[in-house]
């Protein structure tokens, strides 16, 4: 399988996620959920003089290789593994490390996986229609798109795509097209049950919301999420931090309502309102556009 990446991903809420994370250290044990290219690990070694330690975790063996090399001059300051963050538990215990001062989930997709070749992420070219970001195990987006029901695929697009006029269309249009080998067959069947003048309105390839949503499912990510955010109060030292970047609407909901659960309990809320991209930033980098940030501290 070919790969090809000429496009770095560019973090976003960099200065915002540190003054969130760092709180009033200087330095401290980090936890990075989604190390991705390692920008966000990079901003915090650099803000702390390389003084801190950090633990990165991807599930994507590929973006964590580029990590690897984006991080070189801070070697010995961090540590990189490949595991889902669902399964932090275990990699605190394999370090020995009972409680970190810092958690932070950037959560999505990054700009290597919809970018690189042969992944299956993006509508612009014809390859596999895959889209796993652990390639090593799971469901494919064509055995979704191949083996679930119509309403249970209407659904999925409606609320993970937030396609509300036409999800339903589009899942007829998927049933009837089967079977689903590459990106491009999916993208047919999208255009097919879109209306053309609806596909020219919008500013958005016609496609992305589908793309997005099943992508959503195949990864698991909203479950991966909540899971996750619910068990990681328990290892932030007193004053520690969880910072949870989001992109669409659902995740903030489930980082919303899971800090306000906790609340007085185990965690403060830091941010009333999520922390909205500046218009600078989404300037700067147009993926930005979406995202939402929330913090909380360990009481
Ligand atoms: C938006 S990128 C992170 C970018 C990173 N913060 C940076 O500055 O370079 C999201 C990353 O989360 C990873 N990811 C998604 N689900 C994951 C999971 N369950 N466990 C670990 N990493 C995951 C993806 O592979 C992707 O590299």
């Amino acid at each position: 399988m070919s790969r090809q990446y000429d496009e770095h991903h560019r973090s976003v809420f960099i200065h915002e996620a540190l003054h969130y994370l760092l709180s009033k250290q200087e330095s401290g044990l980090y936890f990075d959920c989604t190390a991705g290219e390692g920008g966000h690990i990079r901003a915090i070694l650099e803000a702390t003089n390389g003084l801190s330690r950090v633990v990165g975790l991807d599930i994507d063996p590929e973006v964590l290789e580029l990590a690897e090399r984006n991080l070189k001059d801070f070697q010995g300051c961090f540590q990189l593994f490949n595991r889902s963050y669902v399964d932090f538990e275990d990699v605190l215990k394999q370090l020995g490390i009972a409680k970190v001062d810092g958690f932070l989930l950037d959560v999505g997709v990054s700009t290597f996986q919809l970018k690189s070749q042969g992944r299956g992420f993006s509508y612009e070219v014809d390859e596999s229609l895959d889209m796993r970001m652990d390639p090593s195990r799971g469901m494919t987006a064509a055995e979704v798109v191949n083996s679930y029901q119509e309403k249970e695929l209407a659904r999925i697009i409606f609320e993970y795509g937030d396609e509300k006029r036409f999800a339903r269309r589009i899942a007829r249009s998927i049933v009837s097209r089967r079977p689903f080998y590459s990106t491009f067959d999916l993208v047919n069947a999208v255009k097919r049950a879109i209306p053309a003048e609806e596909r020219y309105r919008r500013k958005k390839h016609f496609a992305t919301r589908t793309f997005q949503a099943i992508r959503i499912e195949v990864n698991s990510e909203l479950d991966n999420i909540e899971r996750t955010l619910r068990r990681l109060p328990e290892y932030l030292n007193p004053g520690g931090r969880i910072v949870i970047i989001s992109f669409h609407s659902l995740e903030d909901g489930i980082a919303k309502r899971v800090f306000r659960e906790k609340m007085d309990s185990e965690l403060k809320i830091l941010t009333k309102k999520p922390i909205m991209p500046s218009e600078e930033e989404i300037e700067l980098n147009l993926r930005a556009r979406s995202a939402r940030l929330r913090a909380a501290e360990r009481i």
